[in-house]
């Protein structure tokens, strides 16, 4: 059993990893004996998530860069190919939520969205997916979607339509490269307490909406994702392949 979900010997990039979920995956990853590269953008973000992972004694480096630029990402990747570091998992995480309607929605706000929510995962998977190929030892790339993979809300389309098109690029990424042995899954986290969802805890009348409409009655905490991450980035899930799995309570199935 041990074997199965055993990570030792492999390395993860986990994208948007200072906090929140990326956070959890990376502690949860590492605990399973990976070595865990984490990822944000802000300085002091990186230097707390370090610390806290290093004072566990894991093998944990940071990588200041933003997701939707192909430059950084490309940069990234090279410095990892110098050091012969090779990267066996990656969790496309990093994300970001804007909330208005659809009417007063500029472009540019629909851009930003898409880019950091969905062309993210292309850009880095790419990169992996090429040396996971060349290397001939497979790999594991886990996406993150939402239950807006799912299903529509108001005030959230640009993340609404980037999630829907992370369960279909994970399908593509599955048909494209199971022949290198790389499994492509995706994770669709319910409503969790983390930072994006501050405001919504606070707003009274949301807060009742998300235990009410969950048959589970609460919000989701961070670690409750963690075994699914395990799963799909370790041999337990080798046969597994271009699926989504939903860790919400069973929020989508009283839908
Ligand atoms: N929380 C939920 O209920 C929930 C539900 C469904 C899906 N999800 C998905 O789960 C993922 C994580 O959500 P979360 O709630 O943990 O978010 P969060 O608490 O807001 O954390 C976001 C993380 O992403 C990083 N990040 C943001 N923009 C980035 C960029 N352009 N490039 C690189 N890193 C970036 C942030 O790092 P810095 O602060 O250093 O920039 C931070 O580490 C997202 O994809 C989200 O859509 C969350």
């Amino acid at each position: 059993m041990q074997t199965l979900f055993n990570l030792s010997g492999k390395t993860a990039l986990i994208t948007g990893s200072t906090r929140g979920l990326g956070f959890a995956y990376a502690q949860g990853l590492a605990q399973a004996g990976a070595k865990v590269l984490l990822n944000g953008t802000r300085q002091e973000h990186m230097d707390t998530a370090l610390e806290q992972l290093q004072k566990q004694g894991f093998d944990a480096r940071g990588f200041l860069f933003n997701v939707a630029d192909e430059a950084a990402i490309e940069a990234v990747f090279q410095q990892l190919d110098e050091e012969s570091i090779h990267v066996d998992i990656v969790i496309n995480n990093a994300g970001i939520q804007f909330r208005k309607p659809m009417l007063e929605l500029a472009l540019s706000d629909w851009q930003r969205v898409l880019d950091v929510n969905l062309t993210s995962a292309f850009l880095v998977s790419r990169a992996a997916a090429k040396r996971m190929v060349q290397r001939q030892r497979g790999g594991k790339i886990i996406n993150i979607g939402s239950l807006t993979s799912e299903a529509a809300r108001p005030t959230v389309a640009p993340y609404t339509a980037a999630k829907g098109g992370i369960k279909l690029l994970t399908k593509s990424m599955a048909a494209e490269w199971a022949p290198f042995n790389i499994q492509t899954n995706g994770i669709g986290p319910g409503y969790i307490l983390t930072d994006m969802n501050e405001a919504l805890v606070e707003n009274e009348e949301f807060n009742k909406w998300v235990c009410s409409s969950n048959p589970s009655g609460r919000w989701g905490k961070p670690d409750e994702l963690v075994g699914t991450a395990i799963y799909l980035a370790s041999s337990a899930s080798d046969y597994v392949n271009g699926q989504m799995i939903y860790v919400d309570g069973g929020w989508l199935a009283t839908l």
